[in-house]
């Protein structure tokens, strides 16, 4: 691939300049290439900055929850390759328990503390941002995650999947820790009843919700029989922003649970 060190290169995705290859490197691996082909699209400084900001999250970061990066360089990084996630409904009828939901939570909280102790924000957590390694919650996509003060390009555009967004995003602030609590305990809820499809379209959900002032998409009329505490932790965690628990209080919240 262009002088990259990579073989059996497929194209299985592309939405704008953005190209999910798979490939295998040097030592046989098998691996993912995100690139980055701006003469695909008209010029996107933005996208551009984003995408290098993205490789830069990616090149700190290292945490069973986060896709491994295998290298990078100008306009390409190689991920590991995981398996399908919640968004494919193949996945999601192992998520309807509460003790397979507590698992997730705590799982995927459990990174997001980690992410937020670096001052990384996904700011895109979703089903389809949420694949697997073996039974192991892996969050992917970075390509508008936020760094807070330290964030070369923050509130540059307006971005995000409005099923999944906090209020106060929808209303038009900036990505915190907070807004990733809430997408998380919107997939918990989500899960909890059955995981819906959606073939609304992300522009019409984000009028409706603009209209209404709604503050959340979660269902909150969770089925009977859920653990009480998942319960309290997912009211908390998609209601509002002051009241949210912390990614790192939910691990602790959710460990007391599993231990009692
Ligand atoms: N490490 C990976 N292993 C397996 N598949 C992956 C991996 N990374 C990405 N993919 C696949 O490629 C898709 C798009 O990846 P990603 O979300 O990172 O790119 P994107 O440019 O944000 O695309 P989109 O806007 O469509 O979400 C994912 O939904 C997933 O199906
Ligand atoms: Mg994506």
């Amino acid at each position: 691939m262009d002088g990259l060190p990579f073989s059996d290169v497929r194209l299985i995705h592309r939405r704008g300049a953005i190209e999910i290859l798979a490939a295998v490197d040097r030592s046989g691996r098998d691996v993912i290439i995100k690139r980055l082909v701006p003469e695909r699209c008209r010029p996107d400084p933005l996208g551009v900055a984003r995408f290098r900001r993205e490789v830069a999250i990616h090149q700190t970061l290292h945490h069973p929850g986060v896709a491994r990066c295998f290298g990078s360089g100008e306009g390409w990084l190689a991920l590991e390759l995981l398996q399908n996630g919640l968004d494919d409904p193949v996945r999601r009828p192992g998520f309807r328990q509460s003790s397979a939901v507590l698992t997730l939570l705590r799982d995927l909280a459990e990174t997001l503390a980690y992410l937020h102790a670096r001052g990384v924000i996904h700011a895109d957590l979703k089903p389809a941002h949420i694949m697997f390694r073996g039974d192991r919650p892996v969050i992917i996509d970075f390509g508008i995650a936020a760094l807070g003060s330290r964030d070369p390009i923050a509130g540059a555009e307006f971005a995000g999947s409005p099923r999944w967004m906090a209020a106060e995003l929808i209303a038009g602030g900036l990505p915190s820790p907070a807004s990733d609590v809430q997408a998380l305990c919107a997939i918990g809820c989500w899960l909890l009843n059955g995981a819906p499809d959606c073939d609304e379209h992300a522009a019409a959900i984000l009028e409706r919700r603009l209209r209404s002032g709604n503050a959340s998409e979660a269902e909150m009329t969770l089925p009977a029989g859920i653990d009480r505490q998942l319960a309290r932790i997912l009211e908390a965690g998609v209601g509002p922003q002051n009241l949210r628990p912390t990614a790192a209080q939910i691990v602790q919240l959710i460990s007391r649970t599993t231990a009692g």
